[in-house]
Order: structure tokens, then C-alpha cells, then sequence
């Protein structure tokens, strides 16, 4: 098979631009090379001789020779000029930057469709996962159910060296910041719009839909307080930062992110430290699980290197699966039971917002409430910092039936 030469433009020398540098240096048999690395910061100390180096964008997005560029910068604003640059320069792009690509996501299919040039991001979805591909080429839209999984590598680096190591909050984060897993501003991974940036991805090539941020609720694990640390080390439980995204009976997707709590017997109770899984589930497959290293210098660098290599034979996401309609769920039909944890006093005006309250814990000035409540009711009481939750499970079809003549029509069931 004949395959294209690739002269790549690098933007961005950090982490995983270096990582790739290296990676790129083991892998003699893939015919692409780097011409020219573009940086930001001039008086910064490098690995690599000076003359590697530019500061001017225009060297490598009007550089003829080069047929590719490699965005691995930090700004999003910064990479989004780029990248649509490159596209409009007629340039192949390698990204792996989801937050740009989240939040511009219809501007970005624009562009890959006018100029007919691929655009593509495997890197900024679980890392090292080969999930975006997976998605696009081999799952139909009609068999999916669902896909969740732990994406952030960060949170689940804190989440697992607080609960195993004891230590603190702040430890776990700096060392996530050391290791270069964590974003520069890290409340983008602990505040769970990471997490969420890569559920829209994940949505977007498993069910067609393109979402905007703003529609998914997310929360991070920076809420997290004592009662529900505790309780988890209670009753032998892990808490894990997860996206979810499943259709329900009316074909609508259900989308949030939210730590959750997960027993031994649970396949991401395994999942620790920077390792990412995905479990997806299809109407005749079935449950299939993903897991791999989900940040990090290399396990980002292999899935750059993985896009530049399908680039070579003119690969390019195809969104075969794209629908118009926006087929989500109205929060208020989305059931789930969860711990809230809130101050003491409010534990009146919380109880009343629960559909059936199960159990109910209070200290001197705290207290939590575990029961069945719509995500609608649970967004509304997040909104300030001492009220925080944790999903204990999806209530399952009898359950929620249960609620029905109550509440009106319920619009999704979990088998
Ligand atoms: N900050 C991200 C994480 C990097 O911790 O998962 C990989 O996307």
C-alpha cells in the first residue's frame, strides 16, 4: 500500500510534544518527520538544540513542505486559531487538546468539511484508550446503550493516593501536577470539566449528537468532603470520578458527570491511580471494557502517533453517525440515587427535593441524605459549595416505576 510522506509542524514542546518527539525517535519505520517545533516562551530552557525551535506560527502554517500539524499546546484559544489556520491552510491536524475541540465542535466539522482536510484527536480521549476510532468505525449508533468509564487520569490519581496512601488532597495534586498529568489550571481536571470536554467527544462519535458544553452537568471531586470520604471507607467502598452517557427507552441521551461510589465486585474498582477505563455496552455485544493509561507524556504520545500513522493512508473521521436533532434528555426525567452531603439545617428543604429519601445522617453541623432525586433537582442544589454528591447507582426499571404515577410520565429505564 502506498503511503503519504508526512512533514509534521509540532505546536507546542511541553509534556506530551516532547513525549512525541521521543516517541517519534523510536518509531524509524513510520515514515513522518518533525520540521519544525513552534513554542511560546523564548527564555525557557529545552531539550533540543535552538535551531529546532520558531516563535512565529507562520513558519509551519505557511510552510509548504509541511503536510501536517501536531497541536499539543496548552490554549485553547491559541489552538483553536491554529488548528482552523492549518485546516484552511489545506494541512492534516493532530490535536489533543478537548477543550478546544469540545467547545468548538460544530465549527470544527465545518471546517473539516470545507476544506476537506482530516482533522483528527485521539489523544484527547483517555490517552492512551484507542476509543474515538473504536467508536466511529466499528460501533453502530443503533446497538449502543451506553458507554461510562473514568477519563480524568488526575482525579482518579487523588482519588486513589488519598484513599490508599493517606495522603492529602494537596499532596495527591501536586504529584499529579509533577507526573504531567494534570491540565496547567488543574481545577479544569478536579472541578470534572475534563471529564465532561471528553464525555462530549465520546457522545458526539457513539450517538451522532453534538452537545455543547453548557448541556452536561458535571461535578468534579473538589467538592468532596469527610462524611462521604468516610462513608465510603465505611462500607469498603471506592469513590471514582465518572462520565456516563447512555440512550434511554425513547432513543434520548441521558449525559452527566459525577463522583460515584464502586464496590469490589465493580470493574472500575480496579481502575486506579492515572489508569482510565471505558465500558461500553451494545444491544448485542453486550459489556466490552476498555482500560489503559489515561495522561502522562507517552500514553498521550502513542495516541498522536497512532493518528499521524493513519494519516499516512488519508484516514479521516467520517461522523457517519451525525444526527441534527439534539436527542437529549430533559434533566428532569433522569433519575438517580445519590448521598448528598449539606449543612445540617438545610436537611428540611433537601429532603423535600428527594422523590423517596432512604437513609439520613446527622452531625453536630452537617448531615447527608441518600435517596432517589432527578438530576434537574440534584443541579439546583449543587449550586453552592457545601452542598456536594456522590451517585450510589442508576435506579433500576421497577424502581423508577415506582415514582411514575407520582411524577408523571418517566422517560428512562436502566435494564
Ligand atoms: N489532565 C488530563 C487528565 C490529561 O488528567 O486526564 C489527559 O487528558
Amino acid at each position: 500500500m502506498n503511503t503519504k510522506k508526512l512533514k509534521i509542524g509540532l505546536f507546542g514542546f511541553g509534556c506530551v510534544g516532547h513525549g512525541l518527539y521521543e516517541v517519534l525517535q523510536q518509531t524509524p519505520g513510520l515514515d513522518a518527520e518533525i520540521k519544525t517545533i513552534v513554542v511560546k516562551q523564548k527564555n525557557k530552557s529545552r531539550r533540543l538544540a535552538p535551531e529546532w525551535f520558531s516563535y512565529d506560527k507562520s513558519e509551519i502554517l505557511n510552510d509548504a513542505e509541511i503536510n501536517l500539524v501536531v497541536e499539543l499546546i496548552d490554549d485553547p484559544d491559541a489552538a483553536f486559531e491554529i488548528v482552523k489556520q492549518a485546516l484552511c491552510n489545506g494541512k492534516a491536524v493532530v490535536s489533543a487538546n478537548k477543550k478546544m475541540i469540545a467547545e468548538h465542535f460544530e465549527e470544527l466539522l465545518e471546517l473539516q468539511k470545507q476544506f476537506q482536510t482530516p482533522f483528527l484527536y485521539e489523544a484527547a480521549v483517555c490517552a492512551s484508550i484507542p476509543i474515538i476510532r473504536n467508536l466511529e468505525e466499528y460501533y453502530d449508533n443503533d446497538l449502543l446503550r451506553s458507554i461510562e468509564g473514568i477519563v480524568n487520569g488526575s482525579t482518579n490519581y487523588i482519588l486513589s493516593k488519598t484513599a490508599s496512601e493517606n495522603l492529602s488532597y494537596q499532596q495527591a495534586l501536586q504529584q499529579a501536577q509533577e507526573l504531567g498529568y494534570a491540565e496547567s489550571n488543574p481545577r479544569l481536571d478536579t472541578g470534572g470539566f475534563d471529564a465532561k470536554f471528553k464525555l462530549l467527544l465520546l457522545i458526539a462519535h457513539a450517538f451522532g449528537i453534538v452537545l455543547q458544553p453548557e448541556q452536561i452537568f458535571h461535578q468534579g471531586i473538589n467538592k468532596l468532603g469527610e462524611l462521604e470520604l468516610n462513608y465510603a471507607r465505611e462500607k469498603g467502598l471506592k469513590i471514582k470520578l465518572k462520565a456516563r452517557a447512555f440512550k434511554n427507552e425513547a432513543g434520548k441521551v441521558c449525559a452527566f458527570v459525577l463522583p460515584e461510589f464502586v464496590s469490589k465486585n465493580d470493574k472500575f474498582y480496579q481502575v486506579d491511580e492515572v489508569y482510565n477505563a471505558l465500558q461500553i455496552e451494545g444491544c448485542f455485544a453486550d459489556k466490552q471494557f476498555f482500560v489503559g493509561r489515561g495522561a502522562g507524556a507517552y500514553p498521550t504520545a502513542s495516541a498522536v502517533l497512532s493518528d499521524i500513522s493513519a494519516l499516512r493512508y488519508n484516514y479521516r473521521y467520517e461522523y457517519k453517525k451525525r444526527q441534527e436533532d439534539n436527542e437529549m434528555e430533559a434533566s428532569e426525567n433522569i433519575f438517580l440515587r445519590v448521598l448528598l452531603r449539606h449543612p445540617r439545617e438545610a436537611s428540611d428543604e433537601v429532603r423535600s427535593k428527594f422523590l423517596d429519601t432512604e437513609e439520613l445522617y446527622k452531625n453536630k453541623e452537617q448531615a447527608y441524605t441518600i435517596g432517589i432525586i432527578t438530576l434537574a433537582e440534584l443541579q439546583s442544589t449543587l449550586t453552592t459549595e457545601d452542598v456536594s454528591a456522590v451517585l450510589m447507582d442508576l435506579p433500576n426499571s421497577a424502581e423508577v416505576s415506582q415514582y411514575s404515577e407520582k411524577f408523571g410520565e418517566i422517560a428512562w429505564l436502566q435494564e
